[in-house]
């Protein structure tokens, strides 16, 4: 069974000026244990098609279509509802630790408050597990740090517990909304390679959401392209290398650094194919 189906989802906000269609039409499928790839440039529709999946748009946003999970609906549930499907079924982390982090309470609390709320557990239990989920996130010396408060990690090792606490309640979709866009390249390198591990101990399916196109051809089994809140295209990643048909796709993969050109950036691609494809 997939674990997830959307169909056809559309986001608009408004706006002092008008309503904005962020989102149009936008359909996947993701099977359990399974890794899809969003990509497209920034304002492309990527983040709040993943906030409407999880009921987290802004205010002035609206989601329309269809999100399955395992073949329930839960586009645009009251909220009561949703709070059962999130940590416990769909995770997400975000580009910015600290958007899920409060600086003001201990990791320790932090964690806990999570398994105390959602799985019910004693505050000893809570904390014994949230100690064993740093230690599957790699941070050093995990039960001492526990009682740390965020400002004393570095990037890499909030983004981390980050991922830690987006975990704890195993839930069986992570959505990855730019996880490592803040951090230095070669701690990218590190928390991409910490996420594909926990993935197959986990065995959970991911979202990501990434500009890395190195990261979605040696992680992900699909991708899909968006541009200007249209799927551009939705492919098997290795077709997509193979032969992307889009212009837009061509360009993206283009950027892609080889060994064997130059670097080209986006900024060169033309754009012409949507003023009708004259090019
Ligand atoms: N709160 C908001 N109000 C109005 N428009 C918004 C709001 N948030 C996002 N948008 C619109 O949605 C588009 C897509 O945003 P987003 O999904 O965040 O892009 P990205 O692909 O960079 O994640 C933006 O270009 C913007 O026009
Ligand atoms: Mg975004």
């Amino acid at each position: 069974m997939n674990i997830l189906d959307v169909k056809n989802l559309s986001v608009k906000f408004d706006t002092p000026d008008g309503v904005v269609n962020a989102v149009n039409d936008v359909s996947f499928s993701l099977a359990e244990g399974k890794t899809l790839a969003i990509v497209g440039e920034s304002g492309s529709g990527k983040s709040q098609s993943a906030f409407s999946i999880l009921g987290l748009l802004p205010k002035n946003g609206h989601a329309a279509g269809s999100v399955k999970y395992m073949g329930q609906e839960i586009l645009n549930l009251p909220e009561a509802e949703m709070n059962r499907y999130r940590a416990n079924e769909i995770a997400m982390i975000f580009q910015d630790p600290m958007t899920s982090l409060n600086p003001y309470m201990r990791i320790s609390k932090q964690l806990s408050e999570v398994l105390i709320h959602h799985k019910g557990l004693s505050k000893a239990e809570a904390l014994k597990e949230s100690i064993k989920m740093l230690d599957a996130v790699q941070i050093p010396d995990a039960a001492s740090r526990v009682h740390m408060y965020p400002h004393e990690f570095s990037g890499g090792m909030r983004q981390r517990v980050m991922i830690a606490m987006s975990l704890l309640c195993r839930p069986k979709l992570l959505i990855a909304d730019e996880p490592t866009t803040a951090l230095d390249v070669t701690v990218q390198a590190e928390i991409m390679d910490l996420l594909i591990d926990l993935q197959e101990d986990f065995g959970m399916a991911i979202i990501l959401i990434t500009h890395d196109m190195g990261i979605v051809a040696g992680s992900c089994e699909e991708t899909l392209v968006m541009f200007g809140g249209n799927v551009m295209e939705y492919r098997p990643t290795l077709d997509l290398f193979d032969n992307p048909q889009h212009p837009y796709t061509k360009g993206l993969l283009e950027a892609v650094p080889r060994l064997d050109q130059d670097v080209q950036t986006l900024s060169t691609v033309s754009y012409d194919f949507l003023e009708g494809g004259k090019s």
